[in-house]
């Protein structure tokens, strides 16, 4: 049973009853809809209460459902949300903790409602791409009034009951209980109070006026504008609240609901809502059970103080873990930590973290030169320079010292972590942890499992991510992990696109029109283009046979090395981050070509973002075929959160989805006719291939 029934005397209580969120699926909302049944016909009951068990009232729509048919089956959300109005009997909502989507729609659909101070009460759908489909958005601007209610239906994000209680004339909520822990005893009393009222009020029926109604909904359109450019969620929950306050009741639900169906077909909502379950899929690994003990890591150790190891250490610091900072000298510790204190004074001067917060955080980072100091820590990890005979001596030594069972990690981003594993005696323990620059910002973390793994050292880091708010992805062993290795085909595409007639800014204006954060170019920039240069000095010796564009080096040779030398593909003025086209080096790129005999031809930006984003799809293909990543939601994950693949795409793979793999694989096969690309690579992976025979998709 999702759904509880009991009668305390003259009052019935349904309790939702369907963890972790009392999602509203099929069995709950007929759990309440039986419940309404029995207390309707019992005649010792004159008053009914709708709460949730355990730690909501309801988090709405159940994601177990998401997009199956179960969703939408009798009795839905609006016969649920009709049954409580049709109630010939007062129906009062006892909310606490956290009542959104559906679950803040089935509370409006109550007589009545009475809140516990500190629940979090929301319309998030705006955040899947769409808008509330069950009522919201026609009755919260009638218990709110129509700007409070769009401002939270058009941001999605929670609002405290107790300062909803505030607003000027609302009529969210009759009452608020004195605490969490009286609402129960209260909304029984409450129940009580108005048992005998007739006719019962009804959200519906009160009117919901805006006295500069379209002088308003013109402003709100305007200020959504900027939110909407790659949304269309956004504009309609302007639309739908401006009928709520224009059209008569019955009409305004069928405005939202019409609305509500356009955008769930629409790309950027299924893009969205696939990423919401992406999320959510990427912290479980198949053969990891969910109830695998932990390891308890109640303190760290970070070796490095480098840009990195500050970064790591910030999100533990944030997270009230202790770390503890080592470095071969002092000075290198001591600008470390005059960074971590920059970075923490920069938020603290711009008003967005407490100055006790931040003594707090600085109080848990303490430093030292020797590695005796680092045995009481429950996770080491490493984040020293990138050669493997200094990560040898590391892990010789963290082997030496560290308790065991203690984790030991490596941000390696290039190195074999089955290799730095193999430096111990205890390889089990050891795994890799590569965190993205700025490592205090980037939400991505790869997990690296080496061969030899322990599965409790993967349901452990995995949860540690979780508690410094990371997005993991598990990845396997391999050059460059999911995403660098992914992110070294689309390079070297960009490099042809150049060679072939573009410029550095035509082909990141191209990105950025489809949505990247920054077009490849800026990228590297931003990276440092020496970090590329170095990959491909290793590639040439490795695969002699690959087919590189030379002219990234031809930049790295004049010094160019990106943001911090001012200068690379474009130029930059000291402290500022503009990308500024630079006329040598489109030069540069023009001479090259004479000089490898090829005559510039115009190239779309379709082609641009097609020979990119393949380039990583392809890629991507071989990865999941290799069991590098364990499902292609992961892969998406990877690029939104550590690439800047824009969210309303919803990932490369789902991209690739969306436009049809049959398609994909057609373009490629154009891209193999081109002389100046290269053949071999854009034969489409086995798996991909496969795919789009059958007219399947990735995810
Ligand atoms: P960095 O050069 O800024 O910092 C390295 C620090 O390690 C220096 O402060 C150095 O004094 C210290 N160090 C060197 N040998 C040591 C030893 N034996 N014992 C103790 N400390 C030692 O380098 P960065 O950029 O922080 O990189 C560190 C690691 O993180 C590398 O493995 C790199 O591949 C990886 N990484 C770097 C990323 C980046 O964007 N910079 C991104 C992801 C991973």
């Amino acid at each position: 049973m999702t759904a509880q029934y009991q009668v305390h005397g003259d009052v019935a209580i349904i309790t939702l009853d369907n963890p972790p969120v009392n999602g509203l699926g099929l069995a709950t909302r007929q759990g309440i809809t039986d419940g309404m049944a029995k207390a309707n016909a019992d005649a010792a009951v004159k008053a009914i209460i709708v709460t949730g068990a355990g730690k909501a009232f309801s988090g709405g729509a159940d994601i177990k459902e998401f997009g199956s048919p179960k969703a939408m089956q009798e009795p839905n959300l609006n016969s649920v949300i009709s049954v409580l109005e049709n109630s010939a009997k007062p129906v009062i909502g006892a909310i606490h903790t956290v009542a959104m989507g559906g679950g803040l729609e089935l509370a409006l659909g109550c007589h009545y409602r009475i809140a516990a101070p500190g629940a979090g009460i929301a319309l998030p759908e705006v955040k899947l791409g769409l808008i509330p489909g069950a009522g919201g958005t026609q009755r919260l601007p009638r218990v709110l009034g129509a700007e409070a209610a769009l401002n939270m239906i058009v941001s999605g994000e929670p609002v405290k009951s107790e300062m909803l209680v505030m607003l000027p004339g609302q009529k969210l909520f009759d009452k608020l209980s004195v605490s969490a822990e009286s609402l129960a005893e209260e909304a029984l009393a409450f129940a009580r109070s108005v048992a005998d009222v007739r006719p019962l009020p009804l959200v519906r029926d009160l009117k919901c006026k805006h006295p500069q109604g379209d002088a308003y909904f013109q402003f709100a359109r305007n200020m959504v504008k900027g939110m909407s450019k790659n949304f269309p969620a956004p504009a309609k929950c302007v639309d739908a609240v401006e009928a709520a306050t224009k059209k008569k009741f019955d009409d305004g639900m069928a405005v939202e609901r019409e609305l509500f169906i356009h955008l769930m077909w629409t790309p950027e909502s299924k893009s969205l809502r696939h990423l919401f379950l992406a999320e959510r899929a990427a912290s479980k690994i198949p053969d990891v059970p969910a109830d695998t003990a932990q390891r308890a890591i109640n303190s760290i150790a970070v070796i490095g103080a480098g840009t990195m190891g500050g970064g790591i250490a910030m999100n533990f610091l944030n997270a009230g873990i202790p770390v503890k900072m080592l470095e071969m000298k002092q000075d290198a510790l001591d600008r470390g930590v005059a960074t971590i204190r920059k970075n923490y004074e920069a938020q603290v001067k711009k008003g967005k973290l407490k100055q006790d917060k931040y003594d707090q955080r600085m109080a848990l980072l303490t430093t030292t030169l020797s590695y005796d100091d680092l045995g009481g820590t429950d996770m080491v990890i490493e984040a020293v320079f990138e050669e493997i005979g200094v990560k040898e001596a590391v892990f010789k030594e963290l082997d030496r010292v560290m308790k065991p069972g203690a984790i030991l990690a490596s941000n390696t981003s290039t190195l074999d972590v089955d290799k730095i594993a193999s430096f111990t005696k205890r390889p089990e323990d050891v795994v890799g942890l590569h965190f993205f620059s700025p490592a205090n910002v980037m939400k991505l973390l790869e997990v690296v499992r080496g061969a030899k793994t322990a599965k409790d050292v993967m349901a452990t880091v995995m949860s540690v991510a979780k508690k410094i708010r990371k997005t993991a992805v598990v990845s396997g062993v391999c050059d460059g992990f999911i995403g660098n290795r992914m992110i070294e085909q689309y390079g070297r595409q960009g490099g042809f696109l150049l060679d072939e007639g573009c410029t550095p800014a035509q082909v990141d204006k191209a990105m950025e029109k489809f949505g990247m954060a920054m077009g490849p170019f800026r990228m590297g920039d931003l990276a440092g283009n020496d970090i590329g240069w170095a990959i491909r000095k290793r590639r040439y010796q490795e695969k002699p046979n690959m087919k590189y564009s030379k002219t990234a080096d031809l930049l790295c040779e004049k010094g160019r090395y990106g943001q911090k030398t001012g200068a690379g593909w474009y130029d930059y003025v000291a402290g500022k981050r503009d990308a500024i086209p630079n006329a040598e080096v489109v030069a540069m790129i023009e001479e090259h070509r004479k000089s490898l005999g090829i005559t510039p031809r115009k190239i779309s930006d379709e082609e641009i973002v097609q020979r990119l984003v393949f380039s990583l799809v392809n890629e991507a293909a071989h990865i999941l075929e290799e069991g590098i990543a364990n499902k292609a939601s992961d892969i998406d994950i990877v690029y939104i959160f550590g690439y800047g693949f824009p969210a309303h795409r919803g990932g490369p793979m789902n991209y690739a989805d969306q436009v049809g793999l049959f398609n994909v694989v057609q373009a490629m096969n154009r891209f193999a006719q081109n002389p100046l690309d290269d053949a071999k690579f854009w034969q489409p992976a086995p798996m991909l291939a496969r795919l789009a025979t059958e007219g399947k998709t990735f995810n």
